[in-house]
């Protein structure tokens, strides 16, 4: 008899999890699937079983399916997903690697559903999946693009949240209501169903970056979308952690410089020129404490405030500009020198650009104003090139 058991290397040699109440397999009626939940993850291992039996109860006989997207988190998150898709084939896990970022992620997962509807929501538990049955019902019911679970309208509320994360993100709703002119009540909510439609329409105008998928969604449309709402209480995250950081903050602010002014000026290209206006800051800083403090001669003093200040800058924006390809190790220093040569040349260029411009009539600070703006250019197109790689 022919042995046609594939090779035990080819066996994923996992047990599966037993299943959650009420979870059984449903392969003959799950088909065609109506509506996909992306679920983005980041050391979320200990939320998945809780959330996925949610899910079950909640949907009853949907045809639903949950995308796990995961970036390749410590607590093996992805593990316990395929654990969990091993006894309901309704759950199912992308895991990316050498990547990170809430909105990405979601855009991955959305692009791998089928599904006419797609839902997004946060894996620990801080999003109530018993929503989901009325904003399906509402997407089917009315004309609407997108439901919103908002936690601004009647019956909504933040839950147990620090003052400090209320006024945080109080701060960041009026940003994005002043800057961006968005009216939506809660545009900050992670949690939220969308006709596939919208994506498969828009997803080239998405940035993709940072925590704020749906302010992204919203802005990339452009006003065109019919959108209804449901009051959020937002849930207590009973294990894990949230992963609001700085660099969440920081990213958040050039989504809205993106979707701004991002098509006359890169928000890149704007990171790097308010992290460059921060190194003059510590040019002179440096410079004034050497000569005045330290009673330096003028030119090794300027010498180690350059130096400085191309150290900080090349740190600051492989940290924040770059986050996604963020150097490190022995790539860090190699990057640090290229940046040190790049700057040199770009200040070669900012001399002769207002010098000529100087020798031509202009006035001293339009000259030199010009000659920052050529070196700025310089320094960011290079570097975007050849010290983070980036092709186009
Ligand atoms: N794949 C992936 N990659 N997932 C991530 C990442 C990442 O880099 N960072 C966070 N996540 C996942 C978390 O594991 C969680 O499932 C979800 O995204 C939300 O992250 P939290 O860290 O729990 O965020 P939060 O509770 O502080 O903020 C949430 O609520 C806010 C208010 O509604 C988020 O949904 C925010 O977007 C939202 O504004
Ligand atoms: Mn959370």
């Amino acid at each position: 008899m022919l042995d046609i058991a594939p090779p035990a290397s080819l066996v994923e040699c996992v047990d599966p999890e037993p299943m959650a109440p009420g979870l059984t397999d449903r392969t003959a009626r799950n088909f065609p699937v109506q509506l996909s939940i992306i679920v983005p993850t980041y050391n979320e291992s200990a939320n998945l079983k809780e959330l996925t039996a949610r899910v079950v109860a909640a949907l009853g006989d949907v045809a639903w399916e949950m995308i796990i997207v995961d970036d390749d988190s410590p607590d093996r998150t992805a593990a316990k997903a395929r654990q969990l898709s091993l006894s309901d084939h309704r759950v199912r896990v992308i895991r990316r690697i050498g990547r990170r970022g809430l909105s990405s992620a979601c855009i991955e997962g959305m692009l791998s559903s089928s599904a006419p509807f797609l839902a997004v929501m946060d894996g620990d538990l801080q999003h109530d999946p018993a929503l989901l049955p009325n904003m399906l019902h509402i997407m089917r019911s009315e004309a609407t693009d997108i439901v919103i679970a908002s936690r601004h309208v009647d019956g909504g509320s933040l839950g147990d949240w620090s003052e400090q994360r209320v006024s945080i993100s109080r701060f960041a709703t009026q940003l994005a209501r002043r800057i961006a002119a968005v009216e939506i009540s809660d545009p900050m909510s992670g949690y939220f169903m969308l006709q596939r439609k919208i994506v498969d329409d828009h997803v080239h105008n998405f940035t993709g970056t940072g925590f704020k998928i749906l302010l992204d969604i919203v802005l990339s449309c452009k006003g065109h979308l019919r959108i209804s709402e449901v009051p959020l209480v937002f849930g207590i995250r009973s294990h894990g952690e949230s992963k609001l950081s700085i660099n969440v903050c920081w990213e958040y602010l050039m989504l809205l410089v993106d979707k701004t002014i991002g098509r006359i000026l890169p928000s890149r290209f704007v990171a790097f020129g308010l992290i460059g206006s921060f190194g003059v800051v510590i040019h002179m800083t440096i410079l004034s404490l050497l000569v005045m403090v330290a009673g330096m001669g003028f030119l090794p003093a300027q010498t180690l405030a350059t130096a400085s200040a191309i150290a900080a800058n090349f740190t600051t924006n492989n940290l924040l500009t770059y986050a996604d390809r963020s150097l490190k190790g022995w790539r860090w220093l190699g990057g640090l020198a290229s940046f040190a040569i790049i700057c040199g040349v770009g200040a070669l260029a900012n001399i002769g650009v207002a010098n000529l411009l100087f020798g031509q009539h202009t006035s001293w600070p339009l000259a030199a104003l010009a000659g920052i703006v050529a070196s700025a250019v310089w320094n960011y197109g290079v570097s975007a090139r050849y010290t983070w790689g980036v092709m186009r």
